[in-house]
């Protein structure tokens, strides 16, 4: 009796998307810009990790490495055949030569948590996908400007978080991970640095339904509305149990946002006395990790509403941003009411 070989076996990023093509789920197109944007993040991780060898730390150092992620991520994309790119580090956003261009709209942050660089803390990028709508289009006829090279830019990116059909990170940390979804649920590669390919290491991740971590800048606490002050402050209190909830803060959205991933909680940037509408973008930050979030289970709110509803007025608006386990977020959006 011959016994049938053992072929389970490595599950790649890139052949997990030719599964997903083959499979209907995105098209050739989709699996071409999302196939992109994981080698821009292959690159950006080698940069990352030889900031301090090739002098990119330091004030001008943290400046040179955000234009090369930055170049990185747009040059892949460019070769991808994406239509329209946002960056939260470019003022307007790009639209990609006719001859080049695709039908879709990427929205990303290139290196987010870029304070960290000189210490050689977490990192990551951050992007999201959506299809042009005909509302759109229609913005790029009217409201074409030039950016300061010149290029051909639109004004408006304008469609809600709920239409976004593809969104993920990359992280780089002790490992480099990228964790994607395309609507069915989320899943984590990690790059394998034997053979530089990011492999399936979980699939349908769900986050925690409850989770007694919370992740704030409580450095901004006086600056806090009441109503938020009074919540954090019931987190701290032992209660019967005598456990207060655990503090973890990383200053890096992408890595605080992995860990209440992973082990549940909340993250928090409120609004404040000084910044109105809190520091996070809604188009680069926000509605990605939303999307993330929900397909683990998870929420995302601004404190009232869910970030996916949130009408985009311009491209770098800011909003307020609580998200991770679903008891959790639900919590703090009672205390805010
Ligand atoms: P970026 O580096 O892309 O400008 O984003 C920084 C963001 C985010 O990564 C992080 O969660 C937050 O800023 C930290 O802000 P504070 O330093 O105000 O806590
Ligand atoms: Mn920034
Ligand atoms: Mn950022
Ligand atoms: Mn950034």
């Amino acid at each position: 009796e011959i016994k049938k070989k053992n072929t389970f076996g490595i599950q790649t990023l890139t052949g997990w998307l030719l599964k997903q093509e083959q499979a209907g789920v995105i098209d050739a197109e989709l699996t071409i810009v999302l196939s992109s944007i994981s080698m821009a993040c292959k690159q950006i991780a080698s940069l990352v990790q030889r900031a301090s060898i090739s002098n990119l730390t330091g004030v001008q150092g943290a400046v040179n490495v955000q234009g090369r992620t930055r170049r990185s991520l747009t040059s892949s994309l460019m070769s991808g055949r994406t239509g329209i790119i946002a960056s939260e580090e470019e003022d307007v956003p790009v639209a990609v030569e006719e001859s080049y261009s695709g039908n879709y709209i990427v929205v990303f942050d290139p290196l987010d948590g870029s304070s960290n660089i000189d210490a050689a803390v977490s990192t990551g990028s951050i992007f999201g996908i959506y299809s042009p709508n005909d509302e759109c289009l229609a913005d790029i006829g009217d409201d074409n400007t030039l950016d300061n090279a010149g290029q051909r830019c639109i004004v408006n990116v304008c469609q809600p978080g709920s239409n976004l059909l593809a969104a993920g990170y990359c992280m780089y940390s002790s490992s480099v991970i990228f964790v994607i979804t395309i609507g069915t649920g989320v899943f984590a590669f990690t790059l394998d640095p034997m053979y530089g390919e990011f492999v399936l290491t979980q699939q349908n991740i769900q986050i925690p339904k409850a989770g007694k971590i919370y992740s704030f800048n409580e450095g901004n606490y006086q600056l806090w509305d009441d109503k938020l002050k009074k919540y954090i402050d019931d987190l701290k209190d032992p209660g019967p149990s005598g456990k207060p909830y655990s503090a973890r803060y990383i200053g890096s959205l992408v890595g605080d946002f992995h860990r209440t991933l992973l082990y549940g909680g909340i993250y928090g940037y409120p609004r404040d006395k000084k910044s109105k509408n809190g520091k996070l973008r809604l188009l680069y930050e926000c509605a990605p990790m939303s999307f993330i979030a929900e397909q683990a289970g998870g929420k995302g709110s601004d404190g009232h509403q869910r970030i996916l509803d949130i009408q985009p007025v311009e491209i770098h608006q800011r909003v307020p941003l609580y998200i991770g386990s679903q008891e959790e977020v639900e919590k703090l959006e009672k205390y805010l009411v």
